[in-house]
């Protein structure tokens, strides 16, 4: 139920005006979110790179609404490769295809998305395409399937969200691409003739999905805090004789720190994805969905901020 609400939550533009000004909302959007500018974020991979870990950058921005704003965003990207060649920094990128400008037309996003892999592959880099609503599922894979992957086989990637019931099948089929795939379970409010209602289906579809994956995929990521899947990954692994250098575990920016650190330390590979921009709103609002207890601490603070400033009026 205060998923549901969080997510819903996370379309309102009126809540969004207010959080952003909040400086106890920023503070605590500071620990999912690396910064609101690109430096910050730099700074947040180099200090990951020193630990061991891989970044992935994403700049956030979810609902660009024209032509102007979409070629920003992909020239936005065009510097973070940049960077992150010039610096010598072990990331790549993810990006959203609303992002690239999908809602305002699809060649718009096409053409946007189609310069930044070139730009990618001069960088010796990759893209992510991040998955979105089920709304953009198909789409989003009809355009990977049909304008990104064929030039561009060694630097693009999807995502897949185990909440969904037909994962196994994209599964199989990005296999047959030799696509590079993301498993994730799913970060949006879908209904229940697209998704599994209930967690432990969620969950357990993950599993099945990342056994596929290991065994017959290339170079899965394996992104999820979950201890319990990532235990069964391992083990699963160990038992297929699965190379820890043929598959990755991600987890996200400020997400189970504790555990990100031992795995590097076990000797496995780890990337981290790193967010960062002023957009972070909707961001936030899907970590607060997964986590309830994040609600409590983040509504206490902001009711605490909004009686002491009344009381200071008064
Ligand atoms: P689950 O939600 O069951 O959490 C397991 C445990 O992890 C919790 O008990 C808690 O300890 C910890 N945890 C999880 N989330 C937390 C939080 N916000 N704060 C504190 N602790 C938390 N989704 C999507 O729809 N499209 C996408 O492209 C991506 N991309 C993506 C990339 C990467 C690298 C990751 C790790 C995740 C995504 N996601 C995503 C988000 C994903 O779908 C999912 O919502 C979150 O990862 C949470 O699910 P878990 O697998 O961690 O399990």
């Amino acid at each position: 139920m205060l998923r549901r609400t969080l997510l819903y939550l996370s379309g309102q533009q009126r809540l969004e005006g207010f959080l952003r000004r909040n400086r106890l909302a920023r503070g605590f959007a500071s620990r999912f979110v690396a910064g609101e500018t690109l430096e910050e974020a730099l700074a947040a991979v180099r200090r990951l790179n020193a630990d061991g870990i891989t970044a992935s950058l994403d700049l956030l921005g979810e609902s660009v609404r024209n032509e102007a704003e979409a070629r920003t965003m992909g020239r936005a990207y065009h510097e973070m490769l940049q960077r992150i060649r010039s610096e010598r920094l072990d990331a790549n990128v993810s990006v959203k295809l609303t992002a690239l400008g999908l809602d305002v037309s699809e060649e718009l996003s096409v053409a946007v998305m189609q310069e930044l892999l070139d730009y990618a592959r001069k960088c010796n880099s990759f893209v992510r395409i991040d998955m979105e609503s089920s709304a953009y599922t198909q789409r989003t894979l009809d355009l990977f399937e049909h304008r990104f992957f064929p030039n561009h086989r060694e630097n693009v990637g999807v995502v897949f969200q185990s909440y969904l019931y037909r994962t196994l099948e994209d599964v199989a089929w990005a296999n047959a691409l030799r696509a590079r795939v993301r498993l994730c379970k799913g970060a949006y409010m879908e209904p229940p003739s697209v998704a599994y209602p209930d967690k432990k289906d969620v969950d357990e579809n993950y599993l099945r999905a990342m056994r596929v994956l290991l065994l017959e995929g290339n170079y899965p990521g394996i992104a999820t805090h979950d201890e319990r899947i990532i235990e069964e990954t391992k083990r699963f692994a160990r038992e297929h004789d699965v190379d820890p250098g043929r598959y990755e575990f991600q987890m996200l920016y400020g997400v189970r720190r504790d555990l990100q650190q031992s795995l590097v330390a076990d000797g496995y590979r780890m990337r981290v994805y790193v967010p960062f921009g002023t957009q972070w709103y909707p961001y936030l609002m899907r970590r607060l969905a997964e986590r309830p207890a994040n609600v409590a601490f983040i509504t206490g603070n902001v009711l605490r901020e909004l009686v002491g400033a009344r009381r200071r009026r008064r």
